[in-house]
């Protein structure tokens, strides 16, 4: 059995495509669960990319240990100075450092010769390694460059001191017959190619890019460069879900292992998916809600008489909490801790008690806890933000026909309440101006979505939010509550505490920002 390293760049290729953006909490928080998940690299992030890019790679460096953690730099001086600053303290650092060297990647955008690219890698691949020992280069484009030229550009990152050899199908035009073909003829064809991995990165623009990340394997990569649930720019990246549980349960005709724990995929991707607001496909492999539901009377027949019947994978393996003990408001603290724990939520005490307050609350209100509501209070706890941030306290709607509607809204801020009233044309916009006017920030709504957590009346919703002020990037918020303005209310406040902890001061005031400290009364 080969040895396949899973390469993860969630955080660097898949933060940068649009509405997939986290905070500095976010961030480490997803890369502790990559650390859990067992992936062998995270690629934090493009540390010249903005000083927040810089910050966040820098924290991953010192929050996790096992994983490697690399840092994307063009090949230039400056950009590897900063990928080296912000991963030198990391316990196993990498610095990636990239080209484009199809022909009209470097005559219309980077306006180099053949000449000048090859010279600019042995120069700048041997810049990195001067820092570090761990080089990955990536040939950006390499599907579409020329084969010849591609090999001897990699031939000198190798003797620069490249350790991992990326090749990438930058925008998703490869087939899985080519891409076999182009890493095999590389691995012949790369001087000293057996003293280092080969890798692949493909994106889906044509929805081939796991397809062809296998055939990758299959022709001796020991490296795949993907994320969770396939987010990334455009059509996004490989999905590591699905990459994984193919050579898992294909491992008879791949013969490659991944040091993945399969039982943290779910986990993962349900986690992200709580971070980005992005939902998951319901039909979505592996992952989606349906991936292991069985509708049609004839497949439950033969699943039940024989799982494998019509199930190839099985959904413990993957992590999906089994729905077999259902909480209720007389069920305690004991009770809980051993639910989330079969579910693979292992929290501290200070963890425990604070979900167990709101896993109250929720009873109160619900009679039935299912393990989907269970998940979602432990995936909101991460909703309290800095010490600073506001809370909501209670809110009045007044709603009906043929009347504007009112918000009342009161929302605290460490010991300090606030309280204000707005008319809106219904308890969403109401709520949100009231919102805005006490947060003092004039914050643009570009998306909204609630969803049920769970089927039947006394459901647990949860809302999404996307907001921005100016032209700032979007900020999440989620919330969650059976009632719905309640989880929209939540949302709306945790989407803004994001937004104004992580503006850099200029672009608060800039935006006209105040956020407001003083108490209301
Ligand atoms: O798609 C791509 O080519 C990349 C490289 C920077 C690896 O993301
Ligand atoms: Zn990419």
């Amino acid at each position: 059995m080969k040895r396949v390293k899973i390469f993860d760049t969630t955080l660097r290729d898949g933060e940068q495509s649009p509405g997939c953006s986290m905070n500095l909490a976010e961030k480490i928080e997803m890369a502790k669960q990559l650390e859990k998940l067992g992936v062998d690299i995270i690629e934090a992030g493009f540390a010249i990319a903005s000083p927040m890019d810089f910050k966040s790679v820098q924290a991953i460096s010192a929050a996790v240990e096992k994983p490697i953690i690399a840092s994307l730099a063009r090949c230039t001086k400056g950009d590897i100075d900063a990928a080296w600053n912000a991963v030198k303290e990391a316990k196993h650092p990498r610095i990636h450092v990239f080209l484009a060297t199809s022909d009209i990647h470097m005559e219309y955008k980077l306006k180099m010769t053949r000449e000048q690219v090859l010279n600019r890698i042995t120069e700048m691949v041997a810049y990195a390694k001067a820092y570090c020992d761990d080089i990955e280069f990536s040939a950006e484009d390499a599907s579409r460059s020329d084969h010849a030229f591609l090999a001897q550009c990699y031939t000198n990152a190798v003797k620069s001191g490249a350790t991992t050899l990326n090749v990438p199908d930058t925008v998703g035009y490869s087939t899985p017959e080519e891409m076999g073909n182009l890493i095999s003829y590389l691995r012949e064809h790369v001087e000293n190619a057996d003293q280092v991995d080969f890798s692949c990165h493909c994106h889906d623009d044509l929805g081939l890019a796991v397809a062809n990340s296998l055939s990758c394997v299959r022709a001796g990569c020991t490296q795949v460069e993907c994320t969770v649930n396939g987010i990334g720019e455009r059509a996004g990246n490989a999905s590591l879900e699905e990459i994984v549980m193919n050579l898992k349960t294909r491992r008879d005709f791949y013969q490659a292992d991944t040091g993945i724990n399969t039982k943290q995929i779910y986990r993962s991707s349900k986690l992200l998916s709580n971070i980005t607001g992005v939902p998951i496909a319901p039909s979505k492999s592996v992952v989606g809600a349906n991936a292991f539901a069985h509708e049609s009377g004839i497949h439950q027949h033969g699943v039940i008489s024989n799982a494998q019947t019509y199930e190839i994978m099985n959904s413990t393996d993957v992590g999906i909490p089994q729905n077999t003990m259902v909480l209720g408001k007389h069920s305690g603290k004991h009770a809980l801790r051993e639910r989330l724990s079969a579910m693979g939520y292992d929290l501290d005490d200070a963890a425990l008690e604070e979900v167990f307050g709101r896993f109250k609350n929720l009873a109160d209100r619900k009679k039935n806890i299912t393990g989907r509501d269970l998940e979602a209070l432990v995936l909101h706890r991460r909703n309290h933000i800095a010490p600073d941030a506001c809370r909501p306290v209670s809110h009045v709607i007044n709603t009906g026909a043929g009347l504007p509607t009112t918000a009342y809204i009161k929302l605290a801020r460490g010991e300090n309440t606030m309280e204000d009233v707005a008319i809106g044309s219904g308890p969403v916009d109401a709520s949100f101006k009231a919102i805005n006017r006490m947060m003092g920030v004039d914050a643009k709504l570009d998306s909204f979505s609630l969803n049920a957590v769970t089927d039947g009346e006394d459901s647990v919703g949860e809302a999404v939010v996307k907001i921005s002020v100016g032209d700032s990037e979007s900020y999440t918020g989620t919330g969650m509550s059976t009632d719905i303005i309640e989880a929209s209310i939540r949302a709306y406040v945790n989407g803004l505490n994001k937004l104004v902890e992580d503006m850099p001061e200029e672009d608060l005031n800039s935006a006209n920002i105040t956020p407001q400290t003083a108490p209301i009364n």
